[in-house]
């Protein structure tokens, strides 16, 4: 990072009484500090800082340590080059990377980079692998919020752990997923007041808000007509990812024939054709399980015939749609 672009900012900042900014610049620089394991500069750094600002009284009773439970921390492997996604949106996401790559050049300016990202599409169609994509091409850390370990019991206690956990990944550059975002505020089981939701709703769109701009925060939605506008706002970049068109499927499964160790003796585009509208996921299962019986058969059979076969038993299979039409039926 270049750090005397950085400097620039913190004193610009000092001079303006930016505080927002100083507060963002410094924090920069403690994850940087602490991301080459200079943690008593980071200490000492985030002492300093603690005593400039006004810090709130949830901050000051956890430590940041404790957030580590309610997140799961994955070694991110997904790439973005691997991922077959609509052309706007892979330049969105290159954007975002460029931006964080370069935010000490945008923080001399007085810009942050932007880091807060909402993914919306079906199931299957890769919101969690860019995610992790994201992650991965920053080299920072894949932190998943763990909702059965944040949501407590007793009043306030899922706002206390939101806190720790904000607090934990203020503490390293990372990218912070939260999966299902629409089923947040929707979960009554263990809150029974219904006012405690909306607190905790609220809480955490403002410690999203306030996150600085090195933790990049993603959340996924398969239902981004439930969340409501003051949530959408929230996110300044707003992606969907589709079920892939039948050309993007055409791709997927050429890319993946092209590992088989035979002819698939179909042209991939007639297989999207006969598959019609599937996820991504579903595509990978089903080209998995060709492989799988191929490699049982132990060459008694050709990968042509079973992928045959597989796409039969495709087109006979039970449809989610289906079933949530035969639940209606049945439950009026
Ligand atoms: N756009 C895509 N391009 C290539 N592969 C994909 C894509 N979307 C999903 N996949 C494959 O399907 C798997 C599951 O996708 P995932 O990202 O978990 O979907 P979602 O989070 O939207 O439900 C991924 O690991 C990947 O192998
Ligand atoms: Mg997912």
């Amino acid at each position: 990072m270049a750090r005397s672009d950085l400097l620039l900012s913190i004193v610009r900042a000092g001079v303006t009484g930016d505080q927002a900014a100083l507060r963002s610049s410094v924090e920069a620089v403690v994850a940087d500090e602490r991301n080459k394991n200079h943690n008593v500069l980071a200490d000492r750094l985030q002492r300093a800082l603690n005593t400039v600002t006004v810090a709130s009284p949830v901050r000051a009773v956890s430590s940041s340590h404790a957030g580590r439970d309610s997140i799961l921390e994955t070694e991110p492997r997904q790439r973005l080059e691997d991922l077959i996604v609509p052309l706007p949106v892979t330049h969105q996401i290159g954007q975002l990377i460029e931006e964080q790559h370069r935010a000490d050049l945008l923080r001399a300016h007085g810009l942050q980079p932007r880091n807060r990202v909402l993914l919306s599409g079906p199931p299957g169609n890769g919101k969690t692998s860019i995610a992790e994509a994201i992650a991965e091409a920053l080299a920072v850390q894949f932190f998943t919020v763990r909702y059965d370990a944040l949501v407590g019991s007793y009043l306030g206690e899922t706002n206390m752990r939101l806190a720790r956990l904000f607090d934990y990944a203020r503490t390293v550059p990372c990218v912070l997923f939260f999966d299902e975002f629409d089923s947040i505020g929707k979960e009554r089981g263990d809150i029974h007041e219904t006012g405690e939701i909306k607190r905790v709703v609220s809480f955490l769109l403002m410690q999203i808000d306030q996150l600085p701009s090195y933790v990049v925060t993603v959340a996924a939605t398969n239902h981004a007509e439930l969340l409501d506008r003051a949530v959408w706002r929230r996110f300044q970049l707003r992606l969907s990812l589709p079920r892939p068109s039948r050309d993007a499927l055409a791709i997927f499964l050429d890319r993946q024939f092209a590992q088989w160790p035979e002819e698939p003796g179909m042209r991939p585009e007639t297989v999207a054709m006969k598959l019609g509208s599937i996820s991504y996921a579903e595509a990978l299962e089903l080209c998995q399980t060709i492989r799988r019986q191929h490699i049982l058969s132990l060459g008694a059979r050709n990968l042509r015939d079973i992928l045959r076969e597989q796409i039969d038993f495709w087109s006979t299979r039970v449809r989610i749609d289906e079933v949530d039409a035969k639940q209606t039926l049945s439950s009026s």
